[in-house]
């Protein structure tokens, strides 16, 4: 079993995000890549049984420029077999509270075996990493339920 983490972060908050939930999943045992998205391509889905999507949400809630490949990706592969959760930070100053989440949310539930979502308030808290645990727990969890 093989899990891959495709993030993006500019000011930090999602890759803090990335790298709690990579040793989790460490913890579980399953072997996870964390592959910052400039690293990112559409083959790369074929490799992997679990693949987590991590995004930052921008301008109205939306996605980020560079994760618009990501999601092309997702719709245009061949990848209803994957198990997937989406992970993301934002500010709920801004109407629409982490909007990439839900935008990859939406998308992943149609193309993809999708297993939970995440949404973090900026930078992870200590009460923040119970809730990453049970992301892992919940990804894990749904993965032996199709395998
Ligand atoms: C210009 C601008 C627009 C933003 N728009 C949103 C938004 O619509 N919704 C949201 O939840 N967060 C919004 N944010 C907050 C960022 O998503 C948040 O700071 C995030 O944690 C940044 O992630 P990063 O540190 O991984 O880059 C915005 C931030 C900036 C600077």
């Amino acid at each position: 079993m093989k899990a891959a983490i495709i993030y993006t972060s500019v000011t930090g908050n999602t890759s803090t995000l990335a790298e709690i939930i990579c040793e989790k999943m460490n913890n579980h045992h399953i072997e996870t890549d964390l592959i910052p998205v400039d690293e990112f391509h559409p083959q790369l889905l074929y490799n992997y049984d679990i693949v987590t999507v991590g995004t930052y949400s921008w301008d109205n809630g939306d996605l980020p420029m560079e994760m618009e490949e990501v999601f092309e990706a997702f719709e245009e592969e061949e990848v209803n077999h994957i198990t997937t959760g989406v992970f993301g930070t934002g500010d709920s100053f801004y109407p629409y509270y982490c909007g990439a989440v839900d935008m990859f949310r939406d998308m992943l539930y149609v193309h993809t075996n999708l297993a939970v979502t995440l949404k973090v308030e900026l930078t992870p808290q200590d009460e923040d990493l119970h809730r990453c645990e049970k992301f892992c727990d919940r990804l894990v969890s749904e993965l032996a339920v199709v395998s």
